[in-house]
């Protein structure tokens, strides 16, 4: 059990641009079955003030400039069909709520998608235009576009129907131990969480704030490369950005935060 609970700064409260509040502690939802206490946190407050303060204002957010520039890219043709997004989204507003479902079952296709398959799809499929890389900039940059359409709003993935055995695949994996460590991402982030790992404050590991500005790497940080990042972190091989095995890991993830609302884009150290 962690016993570092106290180091998170009871008193923050997330309230970005002085007015939109957020949900940054909430009760658990009911499958974690008290593996992370009587309250699910949101990363930020595991952040030092100064970071926690650039994720509060818009103006000193230094993500709203790929957002700034996820709006240009919005609004331009691209690709042998000569359409842009906004040909046929008329406005990034209809995407509210979309962020807080993800990732989810395809209907069509029984596959689970994230932001960035529903992206590539638009583009490849209905632009002609090349894919995205994963983490590549323009990707992270309407990732983060499309995700702020939410901001706000609680975290709610299905994980039942359809969902269920890709919910329980990324389940085994979050407790499953990697690299000559053996390390399970549950050692750290419900084991742990409060406590210090050489400088950084364990965080619950949520996913509610991604794709975040990492001040250290100064660029967005997609949730593939950041689980990437953890499980190198315990020497082990890791799987690829867009692999399956990260797309179900994202779900359950994303269903531990369940209730938290979507802080995206996110400032980190
Ligand atoms: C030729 C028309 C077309 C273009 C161009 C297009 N899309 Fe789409 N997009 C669709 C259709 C049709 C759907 C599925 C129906 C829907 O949900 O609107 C869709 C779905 C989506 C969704 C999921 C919406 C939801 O609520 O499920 C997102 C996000 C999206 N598109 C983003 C983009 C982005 C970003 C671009 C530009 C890179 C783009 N689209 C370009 C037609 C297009
Ligand atoms: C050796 C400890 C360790 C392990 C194992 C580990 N992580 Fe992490 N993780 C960290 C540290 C340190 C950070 C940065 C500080 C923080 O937010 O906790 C971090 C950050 C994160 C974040 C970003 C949280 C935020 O709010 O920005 C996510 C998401 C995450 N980890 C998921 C995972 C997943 C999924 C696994 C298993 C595949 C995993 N981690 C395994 C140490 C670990």
């Amino acid at each position: 059990m962690a016993t570092g609970a106290a180091m998170a700064d009871e008193d923050a409260e997330l309230v970005i641009n002085g007015e939109i509040e957020m949900i940054e502690r909430t009760t658990p939802p009911a499958h974690l079955d008290g593996a992370l206490g009587d309250t699910i946190m949101s990363g930020w407050i595991f952040r030092e003030d100064e970071t926690q303060a650039f994720q509060m204002d818009d103006f000193e957010n230094p993500a709203m400039i790929y957002v700034d520039k996820a709006m240009d890219m919005f609004e331009t043709v691209d690709g042998a069909a000569g359409q842009a997004c906004s040909s046929c989204h008329t406005d990034v507003a209809e995407f509210e709520g979309l962020r807080t479902q993800l990732p989810r079952v395809n209907e069509a296709t029984g596959k689970l998608e994230t932001m960035e398959d529903i992206i590539n799809g638009c583009r490849t499929g209905r632009m002609q235009a090349d894919a995205w890389k994963w983490s590549s900039e323009e990707m992270q940059s309407m990732v983060s576009l499309i995700g702020l359409q939410s901001r706000g709003m609680p975290m709610d993935v299905a994980i039942d129907g359809p969902a269920q055995s890709f919910w329980e695949e990324g389940k085994e994996m979050y407790y499953t131990r990697y690299g000559q460590l053996e390390l399970s991402c549950a050692n750290c982030h419900e084991d742990n969480w409060g406590n210090m790992i050489r400088a950084d404050h364990l965080s619950q590991g949520m996913t509610n704030g991604f794709p975040t500005y990492r001040l250290s790497a100064t660029r967005l940080i997609s949730q593939h490369n950041r689980f990437r990042g953890c499980i190198r972190d315990t020497m082990a091989e890791s799987f690829a950005e867009g692999s399956d095995e990260f797309r179900a890991l994202e779900l359950y993830v994303a269903s531990r935060g369940n209730g938290l609302s979507v802080e995206t884009p996110a400032v980190r150290q």
